[in-house]
């Protein structure tokens, strides 16, 4: 793993008092340090509440878009009737002819870059892996995936220009929410129209809004972790050699990745009526932050946290979050990086690592390499 990547910035606030107090554009905010308390309290909404209309990521999307993301920042029973009828789409990666046409898809989108002089990775293969999957995921069809590619590695936040990205993805929105209703079928949109809260249609925001998160939710989370495992095994080949040909070893190496680049460092959460956290007090209505990243680096819990195991088992790191919440996405993420993983050991013979440029993360005194906003290799074909 590139230096930084498989590093604990949280380590010494976590042993300090499990807590670290951080700004976010002039917002303190207590963000929960360390497996225990960060896995309790994504239990506990009452006291760590999701009902917060974007106010769940951190910074609030406020000014990024004008729907309320859903079932992210609802609490029961709201949260629980949207998420139960989400099911049957985000869980389809789960049957054996999905995870073959993902590894069609890497397969296809790694063949033209195999002996290629030198290719930026981030934008020429993970952001058209990512869109290109996600529509398999949603039931549309692959050239629907064109437009979503255009909007760049970032829905909201590329460069100064976030609200107006966000603007550009209401509107694709709001036109697929319309045609749906005409002509409802069987991909997301047309699901959703079939959908109900407490007997009744949903309304054309609520649709909106869950078309938000799909799309947002795992769009740069994806994107990372396809670069950070790029990035790994252009460092580290006898790994990759020795995972060719023992598909079961995948699944540990892909929760491993998930561990160790926790690719959503950390979500908010609100509380209704307050709350002490370590030394901080947090007023009704003020914002804690869980921090799944520190969880996933916690040496109570895992051995030798900042070494990359490829075999590592037992392995409950909260990556994909914890909870009522926890990622709806988790099972498209593993079907694309084990399919990655797979056709990097069988079709490549050496990765060349060219250049890289981090993104990071700012926490108060604390950096954090989130993932690559870009990331040069050239791959030599077996
Ligand atoms: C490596 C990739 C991913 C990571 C690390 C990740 C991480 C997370 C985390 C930590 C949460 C919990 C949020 C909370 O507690 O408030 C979450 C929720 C969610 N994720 Fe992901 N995610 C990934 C990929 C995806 C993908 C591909 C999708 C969909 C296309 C997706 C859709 C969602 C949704 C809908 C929720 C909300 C679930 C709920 O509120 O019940 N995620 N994700």
């Amino acid at each position: 793993m590139p230096p930084d990547l498989d590093r604990d910035p949280f380590a010494e606030p976590r042993r300090r008092d499990g807590v670290l107090l951080a700004d976010f554009e002039g917002e303190p905010i207590s963000m929960i340090l360390g497996h225990r308390a960060v896995r309790e309290a994504a239990k506990a909404w009452q006291t760590y509440s999701s009902d917060a209309p974007f106010r769940v990521p951190i910074p609030a999307e406020t000014g990024v878009r004008s729907v309320r993301q859903l079932p992210i920042e609802a609490d029961p029973p709201l949260h629980k009737t949207v998420r139960d009828q989400l099911k049957p789409i985000f869980l389809k990666p789960a049957a054996p002819d999905y995870a073959a046409r993902i590894e069609a898809l890497v397969g296809r989108l790694l063949a033209p870059l195999l002996d290629a002089r030198e290719i930026e990775m981030v934008r020429g293969f993970a952001l058209p892996l990512q869109s290109i999957a996600l529509t398999h995921l949603l039931g549309m069809p692959e050239t629907e995936a064109e437009e979503w590619i255009a909007w760049g590695t970032h829905v909201f936040h590329d460069g100064a220009d976030g609200g107006a990205k966000g603007a550009v993805l209401a509107d694709y929105i709001r036109r697929r929410i319309d045609a749906a209703r005409r002509n409802p079928g069987a991909d997301l949109f047309g699901a959703m129209t079939r959908m109900t809260i407490e007997g009744r249609p949903l309304t054309d925001d609520e649709m909106a809004g869950i078309a938000n998160l799909a799309f947002a939710g795992g769009r740069d989370t994806v994107i990372n972790a396809v670069a950070a495992v790029i990035a790994h095994f252009a460092q580290d080949r006898p790994a990759l050699d020795l995972l060719r040909g023992e598909p079961r070893r995948l699944p540990a190496a892909v929760e491993e990745f998930i561990r160790v680049t926790a690719p959503l460092t950390h979500i908010g959460r609100v509380c209704p009526h307050g709350a002490q956290i370590g030394p901080y007090r947090v007023a009704a209505g003020g914002r804690v932050s869980l921090c799944w990243a520190s969880a996933n680096f916690d040496d109570t819990v895992f051995d030798a946290p900042t070494e990359l195991r490829l075999d590592r088992n037992p392995n409950p790191h909260l990556g994909f979050g914890s909870g009522p919440h926890s990622c709806l996405g988790a099972a498209q993420a593993r079907s694309i990086l084990r399919a990655l993983i797979r056709q990097l050991a069988e079709r490549t013979a050496a990765i060349d690592l060219v250049a890289q440029e981090r993104s990071e993360e700012h926490f108060g005194p604390i950096t954090r390499t989130a993932g690559f906003r870009s990331l040069h290799v050239r791959l030599h074909a077996r």
